[in-house]
């Protein structure tokens, strides 16, 4: 099924929230054990970061054939402006937080498990058993500070996301939150 003005199909409301519950649980958990260096979540929070992959490849593909729901209500140019603005933002942002994460991983030694299956060997450190060598040390770190702004950017952009939802429910009173609940508008 098709999107259309009254009902989004239930790919569209199912991929929209598979996808914002595991980036919303996967930044809580990146930032907490990066700030606390809870290094028994980082093998769980890599697993669960290139699982999602899978639902952002297909979300993004599936986004472009299908192109956005058209907006409901009569908020202005401006405000939609800002809402398409915010939907790139955060459609970008769902595939660079993977993307960054598995750059930082490898270039930094670290290979790639998904749940224990290696899809991309470590390199170990023969003088110092236990640990790695780096690929590149510099494209591990540029990949790292990517990966923790785009904590700040897709904060921001999800507190502007969640504000405009709310708008549209509470003053608005258009059917925008009830339709990405897979309800239909009579
Ligand atoms: C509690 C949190 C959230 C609420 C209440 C919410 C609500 C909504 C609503 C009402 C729409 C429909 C907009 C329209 O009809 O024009 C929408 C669309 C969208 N949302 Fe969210 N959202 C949430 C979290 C997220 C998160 C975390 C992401 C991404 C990281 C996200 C990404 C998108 C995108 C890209 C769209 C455009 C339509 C689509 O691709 O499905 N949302 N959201
Ligand atoms: C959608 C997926 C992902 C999200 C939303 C996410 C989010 C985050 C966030 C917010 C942080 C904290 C950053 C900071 O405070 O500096 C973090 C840390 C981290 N993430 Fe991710 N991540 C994702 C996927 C991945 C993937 C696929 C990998 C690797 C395969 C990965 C590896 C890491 C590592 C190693 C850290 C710790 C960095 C440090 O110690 O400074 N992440 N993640």
């Amino acid at each position: 099924m098709k999107d259309t003005l009254q009902k989004l199909s239930s790919t569209s409301v199912f991929l929209h929230w598979i996808v914002a519950l595991f980036m919303i649980v996967l930044m809580g958990v990146g930032w907490y054990m990066a700030e606390n260096d809870a290094y028994a979540l980082y093998g769980l929070h890599k697993s669960f970061g290139l699982l999602i992959v899978v639902f952002v490849l297909w979300r993004l593909v599936h986004r472009l054939m299908n192109g956005f729901p058209k907006p409901l209500g009569q908020q202005g140019a401006g405000l939609n402006a800002l809402a398409t603005l915010v939907h790139w933002v955060l459609l970008i942002g769902t595939v660079l937080f993977p993307l960054s994460g598995m750059m930082m991983s490898v270039m930094g030694g670290h290979g790639l498990q998904l749940f224990g299956l290696e899809l991309i060997a470590n390199n170990p450190d023969l003088a110092n058993p236990g640990k790695n060598l780096p690929l590149d040390g510099d494209m591990a770190r540029n990949a790292r500070q990517v990966h923790g702004l785009l904590l700040w950017v897709m904060l921001t952009a999800i507190v502007l996301h969640v504000a405009g939802a709310l708008k549209h429910h509470l003053v608005d009173k258009d059917g925008t939150l009830k339709r990405i609940m897979g309800k239909p508008l009579q």
